[in-house]
């Protein structure tokens, strides 16, 4: 749809922070007696639950986070919607939720969106409206188990650029004091006990002054993981490399640099990155939906210090990976890959 007749918010859409902004509206759908109901699109932004619930005493919730733009020729588009679907599903099944199935996500995605529009950041200011999906267990229960009842909902919030003043190359730290995840555990599925568990490593590095920490394998601390909430991508000469692990979330951002990295002739690996192979890479990114792709200008390993590029702006091929997909999902570039989804009222 076009929205150029719709009167937006008064915000200032190029300072907003990556932070929370109230909206209109919320959509839910609740799971009782083995089955989702109909979506209700709600202004109350809290939600009533026992407290007793199983999502807040063992963790049983799970979510996502992806992005709606404005584009250039003024629709609303929402990037790569059914791939976190489909990543929400596989972690609701690992923590024993029912799935959400993809056409409720998308449905509640798209209610969401629709509900909101005066909060779609206009085209040009760099900002967009980031979608927080989310299952929690609801229902009485105390015992350990998986609760008998469940509340999906869908929220949206307006985030800013996340370079109001250009790329900000930033150093990372190697953690080793703490993990995030088990070598058998869920580091792969996006729940909220993951970062419950990494909030120890990101304070210790910010402790230190490292914005960014880096895991290794929780196993032998010896191959790259991901960063705290963002992927690892390696460029070294004409390849593209990002690290092969049970362990690391499966980032959608990555998995599409990593497509238009092949489209601009590179070569992609994914594949066990040994920690002490980054000495010779050329760039360093930590890549996610929040910032497409944080520059990382150097990685504090125990007594050795890597570095990549310079200090106050991003290497070539990250300049290029980053404005080609910040491109395609303003509609500035030709989405051949079929990326975006036009959000209709
Ligand atoms: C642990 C972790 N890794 C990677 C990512 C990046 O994933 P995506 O590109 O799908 O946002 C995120 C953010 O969602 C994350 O929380």
């Amino acid at each position: 749809m076009k929205s150029a007749k719709i009167e937006k918010a008064k915000l200032d859409w190029a300072s907003l922070p990556f932070g929370y902004v109230a909206t209109d509206y919320n959509v839910r759908y609740y799971f009782k007696e083995g089955k989702w109901s109909g979506g209700e699109t709600v202004s109350d932004v809290n939600i009533s639950l026992s407290m007793a619930a199983p999502s807040l005493h063992y963790g049983q919730q799970a979510f996502e986070g992806l992005k709606a733009f404005e584009t250039a020729d003024g629709r609303i588009v929402v990037f790569r919607a059914d791939e976190n679907a489909l990543r929400l599903q596989r972690s609701c099944e690992r923590i024993f939720i029912p799935p959400v199935p993809t056409e409720i996500f998308l449905e509640g995605v798209e209610r969401a969106i629709a509900a909101n529009l005066k909060f779609v950041p206009p085209h040009g200011t760099g900002a967009s409206l980031y979608i927080r999906p989310l299952v929690i267990g609801t229902g009485a229960k105390v015992g350990l188990g998986p609760a008998d009842e469940y509340l999906f909902l869908v929220f949206v919030t307006p985030v800013g650029p996340y370079y109001k003043g250009g790329f900000k190359p930033v150093k990372a730290l190697v953690v080793e004091e703490f993990d995030r995840t088990a070598p058998l555990g869920v580091g792969d599925c996006k729940v909220g006990g993951n970062y419950a568990a990494g909030l120890r490593g990101s304070m210790y590095g910010h402790d230190r002054d490292y914005p960014i920490v880096l895991y290794l394998d929780p196993r032998e601390k010896k191959y790259i993981d991901e960063f705290s909430t963002s992927n690892f991508i390696g460029i070294k000469e004409n390849g593209y490399i990002s690290p092969d692990s049970l362990t690391i979330l499966p980032s959608i951002t990555n998995k599409s640099l990593a497509v238009i990295a092949a489209d601009m002739g590179m070569k992609v690996e994914k594949r066990k990155v040994d920690i002490a192979e980054v000495e010779g890479f050329d760039e360093v990114g930590a890549v996610g939906t929040a910032a497409v792709i944080t520059p990382i200008c150097s990685i504090k390993y125990r007594n050795r210090e890597f570095t990549f590029g310079s200090p106050e702006s991003a290497g070539p091929v990250a300049s290029k990976l980053y404005d080609r997909l910040t491109k395609i999902q303003t509609g500035e570039y030709e989405d051949r890959h079929g990326w975006l989804r036009e959000i209709r009222p």
